[in-house]
Parts: structure tokens; sequence; C-alpha cells
């Protein structure tokens, strides 16, 4: 049988980048510079989460490393909770409020009702990790701020 496949509308295109929650950019920055044999190539604060983050391209794909700027800064929560690790996977999407749509209407429980804006030019929704086996999912839409 063959898979129907939806060519006029692509739901998550590709992982965007992998979130990974760190005590400290600048050492575990000088880390996945050495992994990735590559350098940041941005740094930048995202002050209504409170969170610093850096970015590494990775083929197609980026790290995300983020440090928390606050105590109550989510970073700060989960660190304190499950200690350094992967703290979400982000999806680049097209239409992220088609695409949060398409989500409450799976069942999907979001934790923003409007899309936000993220770091590296993105708007930017969480998907709530009781819904999706423990893995907090983000998507994400390039956008020219
Ligand atoms: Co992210």
């Amino acid at each position: 049988m063959q898979a129907v496949i939806n060519l006029q509308y692509l739901d998550m295109e590709k992982i965007e980048h992998i979130g990974i929650a760190v005590n400290s950019i600048k050492s575990a920055g000088n880390v996945y510079e050495r992994l990735l044999g590559t350098s940041i190539y941005k740094t930048e604060e995202v002050t209504s989460e409170n969170v610093l983050t850096a970015f590494l391209q990775c083929g197609p794909n980026k790290i995300e490393l983020l440090e928390a700027t606050s105590e109550d800064s989510p970073i700060a929560k989960f660190i304190a909770k499950k200690g350094e690790g992967i703290h979400h996977i982000a999806f680049e999407v097209s239409d992220i409020r088609a695409e949060m749509q398409r989500l409450k209407n799976e069942g999907f429980v979001l934790l923003n009702e409007e899309p936000k804006r993220g770091a590296d030019n993105k708007l930017v929704c969480f998907v709530h990790p009781k819904g999706t086996n423990g893995v907090l999912v983000e998507l994400c839409e390039s956008v020219d701020f």
C-alpha cells in the first residue's frame, strides 16, 4: 500500500534544534564546540524566559545551549529537578498558528496560547511534556523581527 503524502502542507518540517539545559554556557559552550568541531555562532538572551542561549550549527540542525539568568527561570527549575541535559526538541513549522490549532485538535496541551518570541528569530510555542511521553516539544517558525 502506498503511503499518502500531503504535499500541500507539511506539519513538522524537521528537527530545527535540540535544547540542552546547562549550568554555564561558558563551560558547556567549550565542550560542545569541541564535540561538534564548530564555534558558537550566536548567543542571545531571552529576557521573557530568563535564559541565555547559545547556538551551534550541526548540519541542517542546531544545538541550543540554555543557561538560567535567574533562579525562577524554567531552566533553573529544570536543572534543580533533573540536572543538566536535554531540555526540549524543537520542530520547524511554516505556520505556527495552524500547527498549534492542529495539535490542540489532537488533544495536546499547549503551554502558551499565543506564539511567543523566542531566540534566533523564531516564534515559538511549547507543548506540555505530559502529553508527549515526557519530552518538552517546541514548535518554531522563522520570522524576520
Ligand atoms: Co529552543
